[in-house]
């Protein structure tokens, strides 16, 4: 990475960014949503909680095939993946196609009413072993949805109880399975992933860089499963993102229009896709490390931990400011979605336009 001055204003060059975690949403929203991914970004990773999910390794393979063919018409570098939706009814037959398959690189857990779309998640874990004995057998990731889903359990505390219980154990029994965590939000999410070899990785969302649950309240925009977590918490994740070589960018955003999300009963889910790098740039500033700890965790710890080349491109920001807008359109009818931290200034922006 390098930081340079040109007429009293400073810019950043970097290896171009990844993003393994993404919510695209259904099959007419690509056209709007993927760009949002690929002006930004060299890898993404799709995730298939659609309203019907997708659980067949042909189905997961071609929608990050159109993925892609929508985010190259903006950057021909992009490359898009997607991690195959795991149900009670997976076989390992399916791990084997999607191993053999271009797009699917994982395979997702969403423990069953943890989430959206997640009615046809995993309800016996137990029952998923064989399955998973597959995927260590062939070096496949799972990335998990991690939180557990009893009522009794409060929501600040789902992460941790699932880390504890539920995390602990599947590694215990498969010691060599690449596990990512997904969204770290927690103090004993982020230490768990540094206190395990490399095969175990976890992605950070900027929101649980940028916020905790005092700057939530009364913040529909910042809802999102797992919740935003204490103060403690998020010092945890800065320290989580900036330091460990486990963890890389995925950004969770997930698109919902603002008549789903601004009601009683509202969706979860943050859309920070639209200001990504900026966000993230924001985060690192704030922690006092756009250096190459910034570098490292936006563009190539993910591309490692997933086995893929680190990309040779590299994209410029500028300290510039840049205020985010109050309003996306996420899809060619009427559905407007509210950003992330709309309304704010973000202090780096991107300069290198496609
Ligand atoms: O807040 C969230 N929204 N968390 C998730 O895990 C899913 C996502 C969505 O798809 O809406
Ligand atoms: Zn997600």
């Amino acid at each position: 990475m390098r930081i340079y001055e040109k007429d009293s204003v400073v810019f950043l060059v970097m290896i171009w960014p990844s993003n393994f975690h993404v919510h695209w949403r259904q099959i007419i929203h690509l056209m709007l949503t993927v760009p949002l991914t690929a002006k930004q970004f060299h890898y993404a990773m799709g995730m298939l909680n659609l309203k019907v999910p997708l659980i067949h390794p042909l189905d997961a393979n071609d929608y990050g095939r159109l993925a892609m063919i929508e985010g190259r018409k903006i950057n021909p570098n992009f490359m898009s993946y997607v991690a195959l939706y795991l149900t009670d009814n997976t076989t390992f037959e399916d791990i084997d196609i999607a191993v053999s398959l271009d797009h699917v690189l994982a395979a997702k857990l969403y423990p069953f009413g943890a989430t959206t779309n997640s009615d046809r998640g995993v309800t016996n874990l137990k029952k998923m072993w064989p399955v998973f004995a597959r995927m260590e057998e062939k070096g496949f990731p799972i990335c998990l949805h991690g939180e557990v889903t009893d009522p009794k359990i409060a929501l600040y505390d789902r992460e941790r109880v699932f880390v504890d219980t539920v995390l602990v154990e599947i590694h215990k029994v498969f010691p060599r399975l690449r596990i990512i965590l997904e969204h770290v939000s927690t103090k004993e999410g982020a230490q768990f992933v540094m206190d395990t070899p490399n095969n175990v990785g976890g992605t950070v969302a900027p929101q649980y860089m940028l916020c905790n649950c005092n700057d939530v309240y009364l913040w529909p925009t910042r809802n999102c499963f797992p919740m935003i977590n204490s103060p403690s918490d998020q010092e945890a994740v800065i320290y989580f993102a900036k330091n460990c070589e486990q963890a890389f960018a995925g950004t969770d955003s997930a698109p919902w229009g603002d008549d789903r999300k601004f009601c009683d009963g509202g969706k979860g889910g943050c859309l920070t896709e639209p200001y990504a790098v900026p966000l993230y740039a924001e985060a690192f500033y704030r922690a006092d490390a756009v250096d190459d700890r910034f570098e490292q965790f936006m563009s190539v710890r993910g591309p490692k931990f997933y086995g893929l080349e680190v990309p040779e491109d590299t994209m410029t920001l500028v300290r510039k400011s840049i205020e985010i807008k109050h309003s996306i359109q996420i899809d060619s009818g009427n559905m407007y979605a509210t950003p992330f931290m709309a309304g704010e200034v973000l202090r780096w922006s991107i300069d290198s336009s496609i």
